[in-house]
């Protein structure tokens, strides 16, 4: 199997992607596979979800996916995801997708980067790469956690290479496609995931893509913004220095100590999304986290005003759970992925449809929900 740990041999990690990069010539694109949606709207019924809505969306897609399996049914949401092939493809914006996996620590890490072809290294199979590995480019990167079952990952809503990041997205190791595992706010496995996403931005994707490793920014979906909140920021957040992560409906104070928590709380810009009706467990936990986060940056010494700008809050759309256009799950996480560079790099805070979004913490902590309760 192959192999990247922490302190594996390069030569290790080289052949990984030789063998890999063989594999992966004749996989078809992703998008328009009907057994892929389908599949993963099976697995979005998460602890995250939960109610009836849930568990519509996943009677009707297990139901698809199962009948395409002739003998073994698909057990699992991650069995399920399996039999989507990676590989090379095409993002929205002409640019090109690789989809591979990886063992990072004895976990198996399915990663898709978006980028320009010539800024993938020539270790990939991808067609008019020009990169030597660890070469540092200009670009940065948009990691993308999915939501509990993984549909984030297969839409792939940052795919391209917007404001000069360049999509990522990341699939739990999970059999339930839960990132940290575990359900509900209870993320068990949170610190080997948060591990095995930071290996992966330091030790993998540079032997993939030349990128900037000082613009680094993430996008937590649901149970992939607890993971984010809850263990990657804490844990690792100092890595990534100066940037930002995007927690949409869902986020959780910190489960783990906070690492040099004076640059994290002092530099790390932090927006959380969600909406009027947002699920009941995650109107509690977001608050905390607001409280928790504000509290990290007022301890590094930002004066209430400077907190505002680094950590903003918004729950006015009319939704449920990361319907974020008021209307659908998997619109209105594109809507926010398309208001990237405005909510996250400087912009404006102006999403069409929602009204600016850009509200400092302080003073704004415990939200006022409709209901969803
Ligand atoms: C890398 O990103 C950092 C942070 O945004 C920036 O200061 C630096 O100029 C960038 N480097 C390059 C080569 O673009």
């Amino acid at each position: 199997m192959l192999t990247v740990g922490r302190s594996s041999a390069l030569v290790a990690l080289l052949l990984s992607f030789l063998i890999l990069g063989a594999a992966l010539v004749d996989a078809s694109p992703q998008r328009g596979n009907g057994r892929n949606r389908g599949g993963n709207r099976g697995g979005n019924r998460g602890a995250t979800r939960g109610g009836t809505r849930g568990g519509n969306r996943g009677g009707n897609a297990n139901g698809n996916a199962g009948g395409n399996n002739n003998n073994a049914q698909p057990q699992t949401a991650q069995e399920q995801a399996a039999q989507i092939p990676g590989g090379i493809s095409q993002a929205t914006d002409g640019s090109t997708i690789l989809d591979m996996t990886v063992d990072i620590n004895n976990l198996p890490i399915r990663f898709k980067v978006s980028a320009a072809a010539a800024d993938f290294t020539t270790l990939t199979d991808v067609t008019g790469a020009t990169q030597d590995p660890n070469t540092p480019g200009t670009q940065g990167l948009n990691v993308l956690l999915h939501g509990d079952g993984g549909q984030s990952f297969f839409d792939f809503p940052n795919q391209g290479v917007l404001s000069n990041l360049a999509g990522v997205a990341v699939l739990a190791p999970d059999p339930n496609l839960f990132w940290g595992g575990g359900q509900g706010l209870d993320r068990t496995d949170g610190v080997a995931h948060a591990q095995a996403v930071n290996d992966l931005i330091l030790d993998v994707l540079p032997q993939v893509l030349s990128f900037n490793s000082s613009n680094v920014f993430f996008t937590g979906v649901s149970g992939g913004a607890l993971l984010m909140s809850g263990f990657f920021v804490p844990a690792h957040g100092a890595n990534f220095a100066g940037n930002g992560v995007l927690l949409n409906c869902g986020a959780l104070a910190p489960q783990v100590d906070v690492v040099d928590a004076a640059t994290v709380g002092a530099t790390t810009r932090i927006h959380f999304q969600s909406t009027q009706d947002e699920l009941a467990s995650l109107q509690q936990s977001i608050p905390e986290a607001i409280v928790a986060y504000e509290q990290i940056a007022a301890d590094a010494g930002l004066s209430a005003a400077e907190v505002n700008a680094l950590q903003t809050v918004d729950n006015t759309p009319n939704g449920g759970h990361c319907e974020f256009d008021g209307r659908d799950f998997v619109d209105g996480i594109q809507l926010i992925a398309d208001n990237f560079a405005t909510i996250m790099q400087g912009g404006d805070g102006e999403v069409n449809g929602i009204g600016n979004v850009l509200t400092g913490v302080v003073g704004n902590e415990q939200l006022v929900f409709a209901g969803g309760a």
